[in-house]
């Protein structure tokens, strides 16, 4: 039978079917469901840098609110304090040996690393910092908003001995360029990609609303893409986050390089079995083909391992690889 473990972050999974950061992993009961579906390991809900900043200065209205953050969070009913979440944390080791990724959100400078630290204290396997920041100003130079997610990275390592992973959108020029100084920061993993809160627009209120919360299984190729590039060149594990919907899509993206792959929408849509339903997946197509562990399979059609780079930075359709003109 196959091995499905893998190593992501320096922790053993026994498979690499990770639940994503989302409501579904705010509480024990869905920890627990997920684990009892067979995940590998668990990111936890993030706590938000607002839900922080409200704790240590309760006042409304200053310039650090985020009036779409607050909606999102209040949507998703994710207004629990940071006490809960340190409980939380607790409450995930103390149900099993699944690894459990605890997870913050914030693009501000040293915020989160004094709080950072409390996360590790409460027995958190590792940390994913996701890295969240919609540019509202124009003015804003990219550069300098690179220079701030680093900067953050750096200092929450300074403060942590537990791995962290960093979890980025895919919206930068040069994905590859930032993954490579987040690592050098201190980000031993990158999760490509977040996916955020999406707009729309009311026409009879005339009011913003909520767009689509789920993503489509076809997101899945923007993280292949990206994987593909850049597995064994930036210096860090690769995680797949975006479209997984079931094993295959998870062993396309191992196959470009990811060492382990995250599902969220799909179990939003079709329970924690979703899940059980990728593990088999692996398991069976592993069996099927006689591939004895993940390990065999890695990477094998990562850009470093072909003999045909060129193709991976292509953006137009062309015969020469689609074959349909
Ligand atoms: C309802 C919902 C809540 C989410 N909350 C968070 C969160 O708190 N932190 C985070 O890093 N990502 C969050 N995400 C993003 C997911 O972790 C994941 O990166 C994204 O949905 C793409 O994966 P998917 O296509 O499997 O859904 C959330 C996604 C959804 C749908």
């Amino acid at each position: 039978m196959a091995d499905l473990s893998v190593s992501f972050l320096g922790l053993k999974l026994r498979n690499p079917i990770i639940l994503g950061s989302s409501g579904l992993s705010s509480t024990k009961e869905g920890v627990k469901k997920a684990i009892d579906a067979g995940a590998g390991a668990v990111v936890l809900k993030s706590l938000f840098e607002e839900q922080l900043r409200a704790e240590l200065a309760p006042v409304a209205g200053t310039a650090d609110a985020h009036p779409e953050a607050e909606a999102f969070l209040a949507g998703m009913g994710m207004n629990e304090g940071t006490n809960e979440y340190l409980d939380l944390i607790r409450d995930a080791k103390k149900s099993s040996d699944v690894p459990i990724i605890a997870s913050v959100n914030g693009a501000g400078d040293s915020f989160w690393a004094e709080f950072a630290s409390r996360i590790a204290t409460a027995g958190a396997d590792a940390l994913e910092l996701n890295l969240g920041h919609v540019p509202t100003d124009p003015s804003a130079n990219a550069a300098a908003i690179e220079d701030r997610l680093v900067a953050l990275v750096t200092a929450v390592a300074k403060s942590v001995r537990i791995p962290i992973c960093a979890k980025v959108g895919s919206s930068y020029t040069n994905v590859g360029n930032l993954g490579a100084r987040l690592a050098k920061a201190g980000a031993r993993g990158l999760t490509l990609f977040n996916r955020f809160y999406r707009m729309d627009v009311d026409l009879d209120a005339m009011s913003l609303s909520a767009g689509p919360m789920r993503s489509s299984p076809e997101a899945y190729h923007e993280s292949l893409r990206w994987i593909s590039i850049l597995e064994g060149r930036v210096g860090a594990e690769l995680c797949a986050s975006g479209g997984v919907y079931d094993g295959l899509t998870a062993l396309r993206l191992i196959a470009v390089g990811a060492s382990a792959t995250q599902m969220c929408s799909v179990v939003y849509a079709k329970g924690y079995g979703a899940i059980t339903a990728a593990v088999g997946e692996i398991e069976a197509w592993m069996d099927a083909r006689k591939v004895a562990r993940i390990s065999d399979l890695r990477g094998r059609l990562a850009r470093r391992n072909s003999g045909a780079p060129e193709l991976y930075g292509r953006l137009q359709y062309v015969k020469a690889l689609t074959g349909q003109g």
